[in-house]
């Protein structure tokens, strides 16, 4: 299957990548009262009204008269499609339903033909059921109804009471159905019930997980989709974005991170953060940035070197170009051929310190810029807290990020949230303009963009490890 009827529901569509395969039947599960029977009546009411397709709506409880009641508040005028042959209310028994669906030109046929019907609404499944006691014969009539709606490829909808008694029915109907979307409704906060709308399964289309927040308002079911503005967008790589090496990043990225802005990278204690570090800064030298670089106590020169190379970055060579410069706050061996491009900190007080760097990385950066050049640094907060204190990091940090954006070079700062309080990490994320978390859960690492200036996020996603460059893979 890979044409869609449109729901006419505005995040379904979306969430259903475009909405309904044609000629599908789907199970709309939910307890009472969460809006199924509006659901139903919306994609009819929606395919009728804009002359897409016309449809029907089988109740096997309710008389017309009842459903249009309930149903005015929405500004539907339900009866004036049926005159216009449009959309037809029915209400019928199951047993005089099943009896001629089964027989050839039956009542069933007949309407569908009259109306040239593509969509059709059953509900519901439980009471088209009900007074059936054996299983076999109960799975007859699914495959009876089933039959007929693939017959005349009819998107259907066929509604099912949750109910917690019968529960051993759902998944026989589940198998046998194309798609499976479930309403419901959940304690939130004491104060409010959530409404939420999840796609289980949906035969032949992509779909957005996760369990959509709903409401229903004066016209209809609302459903605004979970973290939904990342993908399907096209990479467009130009001068402003600079890829981080990682396509699936650069992706959630809308192309890259934009020249000129400020990103942090939370990670707790066990996440693998290096790799992505690594990628993004090798990916900054290879595109001719030039780089200052805040060593951490986890991870000295020689290993930097080793780490890079994998990225087939040379970094004696870089450091020979004079391209690259490092802040050193550990008392610890420096490999001869890096000499000349570390600045030692670690005899420093915290005044001293912020002097230094202004006068040997800002003014650095901000001449560079001057000349046209482009400038990345990467500042690891967890060594600046660990050495220098919280406060510090606060006032000194705001100020180094607007320095350095105003100048026009970007920033990457590596921190540890849980660490340092809530308090400090809401303040250093509202100073960035993008902010990463990679953090470990169970047997899997997970990554999130959580903030980022085009205003987008992303869902979690986990983070697969893999034998070639970047490394990693975010799925
Ligand atoms: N105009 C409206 N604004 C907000 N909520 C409404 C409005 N009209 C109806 N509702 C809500 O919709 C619910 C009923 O929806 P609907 O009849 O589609 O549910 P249902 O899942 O079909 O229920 P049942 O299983 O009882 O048939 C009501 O409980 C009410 O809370
Ligand atoms: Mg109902």
């Amino acid at each position: 299957m890979n044409s869609y009827t449109t729901t006419g529901i505005e995040g379904l569509d979306f969430i259903l990548s475009g909405g309904f395969p044609v000629g599908s039947s789907i199970l709309l599960d939910g307890a009472p009262g969460t809006g199924k029977t509006i659901l139903g009546m919306q994609f009819l009411y929606n395919g009728a009204i804009n002359n897409i397709e016309s449809g029907i709506y089988i109740t096997f409880e309710e008389f017309p008269d009842q459903i249009y009641k309930e149903l005015t508040t929405f500004g539907w005028d339900l009866k004036q499609l049926e005159k216009e042959n449009k959309l037809r209310v029915i209400c019928m028994s199951p047993e005089v339903l099943l009896e001629q669906m089964k027989q050839p030109n039956g009542l069933f046929e007949q309407i569908i033909k009259e109306l040239n019907c593509k969509r059709v609404v059953i509900d519901s499944l439980n009471l088209l059921h009900f007074g059936i006691e054996d299983q076999v014969e109960k799975r007859k009539a699914v495959y009876t109804l089933r039959n007929i709606l693939r017959k005349y490829s009819l998107t259907s909808l066929l509604i099912h009471e949750q109910t917690s008694i019968i529960r051993e029915e759902i998944p026989f109907v589940s198998y046998v159905v194309d798609g499976v979307i479930k309403l419901s409704l959940q304690d939130h906060q004491t104060i409010y019930r959530k409404r939420t709308l999840e796609v289980l399964k949906m035969r032949g289309c992509k779909i957005k997980e996760g369990e959509h927040i709903y409401r229903i308002t004066n016209e209809g079911i609302h459903l605004v989709p979970a973290l939904s503005m990342f993908e399907d967008t096209v990479v467009t790589e130009n001068q402003t974005n600079i890829s981080t090496g990682i396509s699936s990043l650069d992706r959630l990225l809308l192309g890259g991170i934009p020249s000129g802005t400020a990103f942090i990278l939370d990670t707790n204690s066990k996440a693998n953060y290096k790799y992505f570090v690594a990628s993004i800064i090798t990916s900054r030298i290879k595109s001719g940035e030039k780089v200052v670089l805040i060593l951490s106590n986890l991870m000295n020169l020689l290993e930097l070197e080793h780490i890079y190379h994998l990225y087939g970055v040379d970094l004696e060579k870089v450091v020979k170009q004079e391209k690259i410069y490092f802040i050193e706050h550990y008392d610890r061996p420096i490999p001869e051929a890096y000499e000349s491009a570390v600045i030692k900190v670690n005899q420093m007080g915290n005044e001293e310190y912020k002097q230094t760097i202004r006068e040997k990385v800002d003014a650095i950066v901000l001449r560079g810029a001057e000349r046209g050049e482009k400038w990345f640094v990467f500042h690891d907060l967890n060594t600046i807290v660990s050495q220098r204190g919280k406060d510090f990091v606060k006032t000194y940090f705001t100020e180094e990020v607007a320095f350095i954006t105003s100048a026009g070079a970007s920033l990457l700062a590596l921190s540890n949230f849980t660490e340092i309080g809530a308090e400090t990490a809401s303040f250093l994320e509202r100073t960035c303009n993008g902010v990463f978390q990679t953090w470990v859960d169970g047997n899997y690492q997970y990554f999130q963009l959580k903030k980022s200036p085009q205003g987008n996020m992303s869902q979690p996603l986990l983070v697969e490890n893999i034998q070639s460059n970047p490394f990693i893979r975010l799925i």
